[in-house]
């Protein structure tokens, strides 16, 4: 497994990263044991404040000296103006209300949920400052200030793209690589400039594409969980790959015991997108509160409403062990994790059957 040219940009020995995830599931010592082990880690810092953003980057610096990358979304603009009103408000809280009743939480107020909307500009000029070797993006462009700023401090942009359309975008606004992130991946689908349904394309069918179409370096991700995976990515044009779901089962990632032990399982085998848990479509394994919502998928107010009302049934499950009602997000290789070994024993592992997978293929 050579660095290839994302090992150049970052002076990092392994063509893997370790993506980043959102919603309180990073943890530093995740990022730091990655980049330590030869790849580059990701924090994912989307619902911190710029302060609690200045405060991880120096906690970041502390544990490693090797090149991290912190991760930011990019508002979307027609979801900011769907605002629920009142009534419809009542309604979407009254759907969930058997479930904080069960779980013993009160409901979040109207307060909660105006402070709920990351100041994004805010969170930028903070991690700007803090100066991270990395700022990935997902759901959208850099703005033009957040390009020539990266640039004048040496930190290197990287955005996601789910469409071939995402990532030609990506490549002028300016980034210096991009995450072709297909549809097999665990977590928050990143499409920006068309509908999630219409930009679906699997991990397999969207890298040779972005590959040949962007000379930036391409990071592929989605449904790559081992080294085989990691050949046939690089085999397919890619120069590294980005590994979320076989990382957050590493004993170092910030996912609740309840998560960690569903990957790695024949269950895990089984994933769905959903809006429910946060009103943004994500890839996660499907449990009771899934089956039993259902019927209101295309009806739960967007993100960041949705993600508000549902967060204190969120944290009480994991904090209870409950996995009939928690976000268990999961990629399409889910079941391939391994949830006993730490981030270096996984690297090495990758290294290996990488390295066994290209001696096969080359015959
Ligand atoms: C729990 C979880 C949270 C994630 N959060 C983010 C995020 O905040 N920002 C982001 O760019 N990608 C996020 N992702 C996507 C991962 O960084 C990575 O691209 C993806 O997991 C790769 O697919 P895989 O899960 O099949 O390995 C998340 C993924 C998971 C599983």
């Amino acid at each position: 497994m050579r660095p290839g040219r994302l090992g150049e940009l970052f002076g990092i020995a392994l063509p893997v990263v370790q993506g980043p995830f959102g919603g309180g599931l990073s943890s530093v010592e995740l990022t730091a044991a990655v980049s330590e082990g030869g790849g580059l880690g990701s924090y994912g810092a989307h619902i911190l404040s710029p302060e609690e953003i200045t405060d991880l980057v120096a906690r970041l610096k502390a544990r490693t000296r090797r090149p991290f990358g912190v991760n930011l979304w990019v508002p979307l603009e027609d979801e900011a103006a769907l605002r629920p009103t009142d009534t419809e408000l009542a309604a979407h809280r009254a759907r969930l209300k058997p479930y904080y009743d069960e779980l013993g939480v009160t409901p979040p107020t109207a307060a909660d949920l105006a402070a709920a909307r990351p100041d994004y500009e805010a969170q930028v000029d903070a991690l700007l400052a803090a100066e991270p070797a990395a700022v990935s993006l997902v759901m959208g462009l850099p703005s033009r200030h957040l390009v020539a700023e990266a640039r004048r401090l040496g930190i290197s942009l990287i955005g996601t793209a789910t469409t071939v359309e995402e990532a030609v975008a990506l490549e002028q606004s300016g980034v210096d690589a991009i995450v072709a992130s297909g549809s097999d991946a665990g977590g928050h689908r990143g499409a920006f400039l068309r509908p999630v349904r219409e930009s679906l394309v699997g991990t397999f069918s969207l890298v040779p594409q972005v590959a040949d179409a962007v000379s930036v370096p391409v990071i592929a991700a989605g449904g790559i969980a081992d080294g085989r995976g990691v050949t046939a990515a690089l085999a397919l044009g890619a120069d590294a790959v980005q590994i979320g779901t076989g990382f957050l089962a590493t004993r170092e990632s910030g996912a609740s015991e309840v998560h960690r032990r569903t990957l790695g399982t024949p269950e895990s085998r089984t994933t769905v997108l959903t809006r429910l848990f946060s009103g943004r479509t994500a890839r996660g394994v499907p449990n009771l509160f899934v089956r039993d919502m259902a019927a209101y998928e295309d009806e739960v107010p967007p993100y960041p409403v949705q993600n508000a009302l549902m967060q204190p049934i969120r944290r009480a499950a994991a904090a209870a062990g409950r996995a009939d009602c928690v976000n268990l997000w999961a990629g399409q290789a889910a079941a391939l994790a391994r949830t006993e070994t730490t981030a270096a024993e996984y690297l090495a592992k990758l290294v290996e059957e990488s390295t066994s997978a290209t001696a096969t293929t080359a015959g």
